[in-house]
């Protein structure tokens, strides 16, 4: 067993630095399918638990979303596509008309995102970000989920190049804060899924321990940013990387 996937090498880890060499399971284009759509599924209910999207959506996007036109949103990397779909939602309680676009070049993310129904306003493209900047494609904003921490430095940097490009106006990009406490809360909450039968796992509890460990500080994250970005920390546990008016996202 490769120290990525045995618990209680995970458990054990020092969080003092990056590991970026630590691997996700879904990371692995030949990982078993099954266990990684269950992944796609399970993402609804951290994503909802732990990435904040309510609160940067109220204090962070909707107050910079056009209205009395269609506004646009793209979502980089949509994965399962819940945080897509929870915006689209969000902004039709609140009266705007927002068109949200997820893109994922990971054709078993897309094939996973695009196959769940509604809400109306949502489109699934099969895409790199990186092919929106060359189609000139434009979104009033642009914002990502658990994406910055999977990418090496080059990838990283166009990441940020190509969201820039793309947002007429503010981008986000949110992503967990590395914190021993964080890890070790999520390994503590997500322990009753190893109670799963094993036709019923998912990567969801490893991949996150991972991502935790491949996380940035706010300090690493100021310092790998690029001039123009800011580094916002979100309570307890998030970063979000903006740029695009002024920023009280706490
Ligand atoms: C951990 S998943 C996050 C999925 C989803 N945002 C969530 O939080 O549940 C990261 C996704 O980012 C995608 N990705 C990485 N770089 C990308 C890029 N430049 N453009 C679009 N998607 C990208 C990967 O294919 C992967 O599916």
């Amino acid at each position: 067993m490769t120290p990525g996937r045995d618990p209680a090498a995970l458990l054990l880890s020092d969080l003092r630095h990056r590991d970026e060499d630590a691997v996700e399971l879904m990371d692995d284009a030949g990982c078993d399918l099954a266990a990684l759509n269950r992944t796609y599924a399970d993402f609804r209910f951290v994503n909802a638990m732990v990435a904040g999207w309510r609160r940067t959506y109220v204090r962070l996007l909707r107050p910079r979303l056009p209205r009395g036109r269609t506004a646009t949103l793209l979502d980089i990397g949509s994965g399962g596509g819940d945080v897509a779909r929870s915006l689209a939602r969000w902004a039709r309680r609140d009266g705007l008309d927002l068109r949200v676009t997820g893109i994922d070049p990971d054709e078993r993310a897309h094939a996973w995102a695009a196959a769940r129904p509604g809400p109306d306003g949502v489109e699934f493209l099969r895409a790199g970000s990186g092919e929106l900047v060359s189609q000139g494609r434009r979104f009033d904003a642009v914002i990502s989920n658990h994406v910055l921490h999977h990418l090496r430095g080059p990838a990283f940097r166009q990441l940020l190049e190509d969201s820039a490009h793309l947002a007429r106006g503010v981008v986000v990009h949110s992503d967990i804060r590395r914190s021993p406490w964080a890890y070790r809360l999520y390994a503590l909450g997500t322990a009753p899924l190893l109670l799963r039968p094993p036709r019923r796992a998912s990567f969801v509890r490893v991949d996150g321990m991972i991502s935790v460990r491949r996380s940035f500080t706010a300090a690493e994250l100021r310092e790998a940013a690029p001039a123009g970005w800011k580094v916002v920390e979100q309570a307890p546990w998030r970063n979000l990387l903006f740029r695009g008016g002024s920023s009280d996202g706490g």
